[in-house]
């Protein structure tokens, strides 16, 4: 880990013994460490220690005294900027309930809330609290906002009991942090990715709606992988329980004709689009402004009136400047005579093929199954993986297609334009907004 730099947050935990420790192992390996302790874990190890293993000043609490060189009121936000990695450790269950709500109380989750690197997280404690439901819902709740989890190990406790809940080796920690660091790509940078997720409904009466099955899980791991290689991603987001990935700005829809309006309204804004989303292919021709009682629905049979919503995929192909675009395709039969179909009538230059009824790609689940189909290029069949790892093979593919200049005029990331072709007089200058995160 030549040259690389690492922030380690410290918190409340008996394991806080152990950092002193760490920081000596990355001292080792060439990694320039700076820590950040909270106010409770300066009961198990103290900031000198720790200034004095990292050579540098050590910020502890959320108003670093003054004299310090951290004294002022954004420290949190310089520190953001720095290095490569945050590491939490340990991590204490308290800790992980506050990262998991946005909670920034203190040194190391202001930190984090502001961090937009990669974050590893090594939770330690005692096996009941580690079991406990709560714990593992907001241990899940940080895994899908982008945090990396190193699971504790199994072992004595320092309440002398024995399970899981201890603070892995040492040097299990440092590897854990060279893998993610070896395997962080910022190919993204600077890109601007809109990314739509979910199903759309479309209201029959103020308490119904028709809409398709989906969780949002497919495109919203699209938003965080793009996001953690660097992107500026916009998710538009259909109705879904799914909490906004890290450093994600997120635009909630319902219907086909609000997502259709918000995609149109960021196109000159981005770079790329990923359209995840299940579009509601039809709408109710008129909407009931009252519940529709039961008792005026004659002969126990009602009909419902249903037309075409747009198609916003198709029409972005069309749009003035052209934007590399990604679609799905959802099939249950002739899938591949279908995506294939799909592909050429919509315009589109990457289309990720799956089916709900098969293994590993059922709705609603964590994994998916798909094959991607590029123009002119053979189908490339993945096999189960998790969404995550779906979305990551597909920006592989996108990043790739716009390197080599996908929608006929490089797109030059951050700006949203074309670049212009060798020799071609360069246009106007674009006017493209930064977008938020
Ligand atoms: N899509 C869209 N607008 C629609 C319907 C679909 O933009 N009104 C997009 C989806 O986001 C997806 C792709 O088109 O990227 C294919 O969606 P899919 O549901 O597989 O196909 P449909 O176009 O709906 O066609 P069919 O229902 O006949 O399979």
């Amino acid at each position: 880990m030549k040259q690389r730099q690492v922030l380690l947050g410290v918190t409340g935990g008996i394991a806080a013994y152990k950092i002193p420790l760490l920081v000596r192992e990355f001292v080792k390996r060439g990694t320039v460490v700076r820590a950040i302790m909270t106010e409770s874990a300066k009961e198990f190890v103290t900031p000198l220690t720790l200034s004095t293993l990292t050579g540098a000043e050590v910020v502890v609490g959320t108003f670093p005294s003054a004299g310090s060189g951290h004294a002022h009121g954004t420290w949190h936000i310089d520190l953001a900027r720095w290095g490569d990695m945050l590491i939490i450790a340990p991590a204490t269950a308290n800790v992980v309930a506050r990262l998991a709500h946005g909670i920034a109380d203190d040194a190391v989750s202001t930190l984090a809330l502001a961090y937009r690197k990669e974050i590893l997280v090594c939770p330690a404690m005692d096996h009941d609290m580690w079991e406990h439901r709560a714990t593992q819902a907001n241990l899940s709740a940080l895994r899908e906002c982008g945090y990396e989890v190193l699971p504790p190990e199994v072992g004595e406790l320092a309440s002398g009991l024995t399970g899981p809940g201890r603070l892995p080796e040492i040097t299990r920690i440092a590897d854990a942090a060279e893998r993610i660091l070896a395997g962080s790509r910022l190919d993204m940078k600077g890109m601007k990715l809109l990314v739509t997720a979910g199903p759309t409904i479309e209201a029959i009466d103020p308490v119904r709606y028709i809409g398709n099955r989906s969780s949002g899980k497919m495109g919203f791991a699209v938003a965080s992988a793009a996001a953690r290689r660097g992107a500026h991603v916009t998710l538009v987001a259909g109705p879904v329980n799914l909490r906004t990935p890290r450093g994600v700005a997120r635009v909630d829809v319902e219907s086909a004709a609000e997502m259709d309006r918000a995609v149109k309204r960021l196109h000159r804004r981005t770079d790329g689009i990923v359209m995840a989303a299940a579009v509601a292919d039809f709408t109710p021709v008129t909407v009931s402004r009252r519940k529709i009682k039961k008792s005026t629905v004659k002969g126990g049979t009602m009909e419902l009136r249903l037309r075409e919503t747009p198609d916003i995929l198709k029409s972005l192909s069309t749009l003035k400047p052209r934007k590399p675009l990604v679609g799905f395709a959802l099939e249950t039969h002739d899938e591949t005579r279908n995506a294939g179909k799909k592909l050429r009538e919509k315009g589109v230059d990457l289309l990720v093929l799956n089916n709900p009824l098969r293994k590993g790609s059922e709705f609603g689940g964590d994994t998916n199954s798909v094959t991607i189909f590029t123009r002119g290029g053979k189908p490339r069949k993945l096999g189960i993986l998790p969404k995550f790892g779906v979305a990551n093979a597909l920006l592989d593919r996108l990043v790739r297609f716009m390197a080599k200049g996908g929608s006929g005029g490089r797109t030059s990331p951050g700006t949203g334009r074309k670049k212009p072709a060798a020799g071609r007089r360069p246009g106007k200058k674009s006017s493209a907004r930064r977008s938020r995160r």
